[in-house]
């Protein structure tokens, strides 16, 4: 797992938004795994203005969202369809019959979610999942006691999730209270995972994903388990992380594997020292 903290919001998103650039880069036709929520806005606006400037080229990609809540219609200003088409997708030149996001209607959830999983496998799987973490240490909507091998199925949502969530309803009673969403076994099957968190809020949520034990009491520490994980976090967020010292100091001192060519140099003076060694012995044996 890697910790890379920044000191504002804005520096956290352009970083993790340069992973997805970088991934693109390598692999035009990658498929994503997105989230919606506050977090990410930031990094999709950095997204956007990359393929506006700089070209990040999206002709190719393929996408799949983590969740949707159920009961709400693709146009609802509230459905994660609408918030990704308002945030991100209108702005990028990706094909929309790339795009995968859960229903959040349709009449048979079963078979449905069912059919999202075939599809993330047909298309080869996720390269690159993007996630957000609740301030109960959900990943997408997998809440407090949600298995760690579970599929995308519908979950009932904690009541401190639907309390945080309410800010973008008019009232707390309209936010819907199931929500159809990939599992953890879904997601910790991507190749690489990015987790942004911001905000004093997110802190005791990331400290204990991060330096706690891995439980389905907090689905996030299941990344503890992924071979690739990233973890962007603002100072705030940062904020009650026991080795913080530590992830700063690795970050200061840069890559942590040397490069082949620090093998190579290390290598050979190995040897040259080991050749040192050997006339040494050899000219004390021959002058005794
Ligand atoms: C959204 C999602 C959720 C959010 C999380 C944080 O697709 O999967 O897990 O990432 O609830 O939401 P924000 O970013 O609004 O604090």
């Amino acid at each position: 797992m890697k910790i890379i903290i920044h000191e504002s919001y804005e520096e956290m998103s352009v970083a993790a938004a340069r992973v997805v650039a970088q991934t693109l880069n390598s692999k035009p036709n990658a498929v994503l795994g997105l989230a919606t929520g506050s977090t990410p806005l930031s990094l999709y606006e950095e997204l956007v203005r990359m393929h506006r400037e700089e070209g990040l080229d999206f002709s190719q990609v393929t996408t799949f969202n983590l969740d949707e809540y159920v009961g709400l219609t693709r146009d609802h200003e509230q459905s994660y369809h609408y918030f990704m088409r308002e945030h991100l997708f209108r702005h990028i030149n990706i094909s929309p019959t790339n795009i995968y996001i859960p229903s959040g209607t349709t009449d048979n959830y079963e078979a449905f979610c069912a059919w999202y999983e075939r599809r993330i496998v047909e298309c080869g799987g996720i390269d690159l999942q993007i996630l957000g973490i609740g301030s109960d240490g959900h990943i997408a909507f997998n809440e407090p006691s949600s298995s760690l091998g579970s599929r995308t199925r519908i979950k009932t949502l904690a009541k401190i999730t639907i309390e945080d969530n309410a800010r973008f309803f008019e009232r707390e009673a309209d936010v819907p209270i199931y929500a159809i969403t990939m599992g953890v076994g879904t997601i910790l099957e991507a190749r690489k995972i990015v987790l942004v968190a911001n905000g004093k809020n997110k802190a005791d949520a990331v400290a204990q994903a991060i330096e706690g034990p891995v439980t389905s009491m907090i689905t996030a520490s299941a990344l503890q388990l992924h071979r690739d994980t990233e973890i962007y976090l603002d100072r705030a967020a940062a904020g009650n992380l026991k080795m913080i010292d530590y992830y700063d100091w690795i970050q200061a001192k840069g890559p942590a594997a040397p490069t082949t060519e620090h093998w190579r140099a290390d290598e050979a003076h190995a040897q040259g020292t080991d050749a040192a060694a050997h006339a040494a012995r050899e000219h004390s044996r021959e002058t005794t």
